[in-house]
């Protein structure tokens, strides 16, 4: 998953609110800040829907806000770090109007809990992933002068009846959450603790949403989850499981218009029934991403990532073998864990370069409090050692994005076009199933068609294209 990024909600309309008593003003206006990965995206928009139940408003001018909500990334310190910023640029304004409710939501409020109120003293509330139901009467306690912190965490808790409003939606692509938590350890990682234990949402309900998006002109969704391959739901009538492979399947079967993507898989879970069922839809994207973490055995092993190099790429082998060399494969890569050594990051360089990523998300090593990793070992890897192997990576892979894109020149392939390229009026951005972005002039079509292309030229990060 992509992480880090900011966005900011769009105005809603008011339309007749369901108003429960015990909860904050009607009328009040949120702004929601969103931060990390795609599954906070899709968090906030299940906050907007509750809040919207509850006769509250999102607007997009924060001047104006009675509340400002963070949801917030605690995956590296950096993304700490600029909350932290945040809340010290918000001061002026808590400082001229004192009603004004500040907000931590997410990962952040997970893992600090009460103690963010002691650090951050602008904060009214503490909220983790699992309590945005209870946002209404937490406002409604904060505006009391209560500071208020909810971070239980749910073994049960999917949202799975909820609507989600769609923010700074291209009324194209959309997110669905079809599990939340992790019951993974990878040794660096923190969402295990912030987002607690694994569980799967009903499919009923996931089918329902994707029919929904449908409807309203949607024709692309990305089904969310740290670990998408373990999806597991039993069906309490029939008493029978549902795994991803049938999940897929049924999704795929929705519309033959709606694509479907998915994100993230883990190495040690993506089957190759899974892949089959990739094969056998048109509408599922020949895109997987794949974290690969460390091209070392070793740092792999230090990482309980609980696969080795060579299993790896037989998966790798695998996605080929079924799903031919065209198949989009994306990867996240860390550099510099606990004892990395320069032989280690040579291994991660050199799996780079045999699987031939489309992308990669890379980042530098960074302790997380309170995780195994932190606990068991050392943090050894010097930061400028950390962040001259993150550049080796990093131009390792610019390279082979611009040399796999170089091969795509003269392929003809089907776009789905999102909107207009953010530098010229005159062309429409889009993606091609393999998740590469494609620029063509604007002609006659317009976000939703579906066009088909010839790849006419292209840079590391996007190819352009004629219409066929
Ligand atoms: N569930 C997904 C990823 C979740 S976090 C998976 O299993 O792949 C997204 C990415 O952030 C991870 O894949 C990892 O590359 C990176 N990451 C996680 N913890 C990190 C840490 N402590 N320091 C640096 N990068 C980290
Ligand atoms: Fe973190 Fe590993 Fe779970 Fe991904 S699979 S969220 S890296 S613990
Ligand atoms: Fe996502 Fe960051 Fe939490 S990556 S799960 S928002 S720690």
């Amino acid at each position: 998953m992509s992480t880090e990024s900011i966005t900011e909600t769009e105005k809603l309309d008011l339309d007749i609110p369901k108003f429960s008593k015990d909860s904050f003003g009607l009328g009040k206006k949120i702004y929601i800040e969103t931060y990390g990965c795609q599954m906070n995206f899709s968090d906030s928009e299940i906050i907007s829907s509750i809040l919207k139940d509850a006769g509250m408003a999102t607007t997009s001018q924060i001047e104006t806000a009675d509340v400002i909500l963070f949801n917030t990334c605690s995956i590296r310190e950096n993304a700490e770090q600029k909350i932290r910023n945040r809340l010290d640029q918000i001061k002026p304004q808590k400082k001229r109007n004192p009603g004004l409710l500040v907000g931590v939501l997410g990962c952040m409020a997970e893992r600090l809990k009460s103690k963010l109120l002691e650090e951050e003293k602008i904060v009214d509330l503490v909220a983790g992933p699992d309590s945005y139901r209870t946002l209404p009467q937490m406002f409604a306690e904060a505006e009391d002068g209560n500071k208020s912190v909810n971070v239980f965490l749910s073994r049960e808790e999917t949202y799975s009846d909820i609507n989600p409003v769609r923010l700074s939606s291209n009324g194209v692509t959309a997110y669905v959450s079809i599990m939340r938590g992790c019951d993974n350890m990878c040794s660096f990682c923190v969402v295990p603790y912030t987002r607690g234990r694994e569980r799967s949402r009903d499919l009923l309900t996931i089918l329902k949403e994707i029919k929904d998006l449908h409807v309203d002109g949607f024709k692309e969704v990305t089904l969310l989850g740290q670990n998408v391959d373990s999806y597991k739901w039993e069906n309490k009538e029939s008493g029978s499981i549902v795994n991803f492979p049938q999940l897929l399947d049924a999704c795929a079967q929705i519309h033959p218009e709606m694509r479907i993507r998915f994100s993230t898989s883990h190495p040690k879970d993506i089957t190759d029934e899974v892949l089959h069922i990739i094969k056998k839809h048109e509408n599922i994207c020949n895109h997987i991403h794949l974290p690969a973490q460390s091209g070392s055995t070793k740092i792999l092993e230090k990482m309980t990532r609980t696969y080795t190099r060579e299993w790896y790429l037989e998966r790798i082998k695998s996605i080929k073998n079924i799903l031919g060399d065209t198949c989009g494969i994306s990867t996240d890569i860390i550099s510099g864990f606990c004892s990395e050594t320069q032989e280690d990051h040579e291994e991660t360089l050199s799996l780079m370069r045999e699987v031939q990523f489309n992308a990669a998300y890379m980042f530098s090593y960074s302790e997380r409090p309170g995780t195994p990793a932190a606990k068991k070992y050392i943090d050894d890897v010097s930061e400028l050692t950390k962040k001259q192997r993150l550049a080796e990576i990093m131009a390792l892979q610019n390279e082979i994005s611009l040399a796999r894109n170089k091969k795509e020149i003269g392929r003809e392939c089907l776009m789905l076009v999102e909107g207009t390229s953010k530098k010229s009026e005159l062309h429409l951005s889009g993606k091609i199933s393999e998740n590469k972005v494609v620029i063509i002039p604007a002609f006659q079509f317009k976000k939703g068609d579906y066009v088909k292309v010839r790849i006419t030229d292209c840079t590391a990060g996007t190819l352009f294209g004629e219409v066929i």
